[in-house]
């Protein structure tokens, strides 16, 4: 289908896994509130099938989607996996039947975690393995992760993991788990509307980790800027594409993993790659 797609080009991920830029998020082949099955399951399949014939070879997810609906799902329709495909997971929360989010950060819930992860992926070793940190607010603070570090650690030494990566993060958080050990991407909330961790983009780029950005199109709340309608309409793209080119324009350690539960907005996010802004676009971005 997309085969004039760069996908926005490759970046060596935990400087391992050759990903391409442009990947998929997950996470809204649920049910509402990211709990249950999706309303169309047939066309959930279908997105992963038609990432995958895209080229897309990083796919985030966690048996938290559901839960467990999103892990099924990738095993069931991706199995046996293509020989590059990562697939990157989260710990740290549990969810309850009211669709409640709670964190799961003991020791003990991490391990099961990963374990539970890697039963439903149905992987030995899970490629990259976010350590998600928790806060009742939607930005991150700072309390300490050692802890719960060293332990993403003992499962990176006993081979259940390969990599590891924090997500919902201050760059204090960064600092203390580098001196730990090492981190193979961040995966905070971002984007051309929600710019709060520029310093993290630059944080991370100057020390070759992965910057993820979750909720690269507004997540719950739509994208709404007059400026990124003008930008659009100069170039007939949608607000989507201008904003996911963007931030592939934004700094070259940025991986996108877009979610969507439609081929159509899938196919509209990965032809977002092709787009090129022109410095006077990203001038009337820079707002
Ligand atoms: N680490 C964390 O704490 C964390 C938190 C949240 C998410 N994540 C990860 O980050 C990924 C991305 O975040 P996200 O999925 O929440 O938010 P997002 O990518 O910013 O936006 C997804 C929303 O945009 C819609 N959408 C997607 N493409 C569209 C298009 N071309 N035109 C119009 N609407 C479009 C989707 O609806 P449709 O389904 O109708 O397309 C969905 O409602 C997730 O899938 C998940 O893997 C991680």
């Amino acid at each position: 289908m997309t085969d004039t797609t760069t996908l926005g080009g490759t970046y060596p991920l935990a400087g391992e896994f050759n990903v391409k830029r442009m990947g998929f998020g997950g996470m809204r082949l649920t049910g509402p509130q990211i709990y249950g099955p999706p309303a169309d399951v047939a066309e959930a399949r279908r997105v992963l099938e038609t990432a995958m014939e895209a080229g897309i070879n990083h796919i985030d997810t966690s048996d938290f989607y559901g839960p467990y609906v999103v892990n099924d799902l990738i095993r069931e329709t991706l199995k046996p996996y293509r020989g590059d495909l990562v697939i990157v997971t989260k710990v740290g929360a549990r969810r309850t039947p009211d669709a409640g989010w709670h964190p799961a950060l003991s020791p003990e819930e991490l391990r099961q975690a990963v374990d539970d992860n890697r039963k439903r992926l149905d992987l030995d070793v899970l490629p990259i393995v976010n350590l998600r940190v928790f806060s009742r607010e939607h930005v991150p603070s700072y309390s300490p992760i050692a802890q719960q570090f060293e332990t993403m650690l003992e499962l990176q030494s006993a081979g259940k993991i390969r990599h590891v990566g924090l997500s919902h993060i201050v760059a204090a958080h960064l600092e203390e788990a580098l001196r730990l050990g090492s981190v193979a991407c961040v995966q905070n909330s971002y984007g051309v509307l929600n710019r709060h961790d520029d310093p993290l983009v630059e944080l991370c780029a100057s020390k070759g980790i992965a910057f993820v950005p979750y909720f690269p199109l507004g997540g719950f709340t739509p994208l709404q800027s007059a400026a990124l309608d003008e930008v659009a309409a100069e170039l007939g793209a949608s607000p989507h594409q201008v904003a996911l080119a963007w931030l592939l324009q934004r700094s070259p350690n940025i991986l996108l993993i877009p979610g969507t539960s439609k081929v159509a907005h899938l196919k509209e996010n990965i032809a977002a790659a092709d787009i090129r802004l022109s410095d006077e676009q990203l001038r009337k971005l820079a707002v």
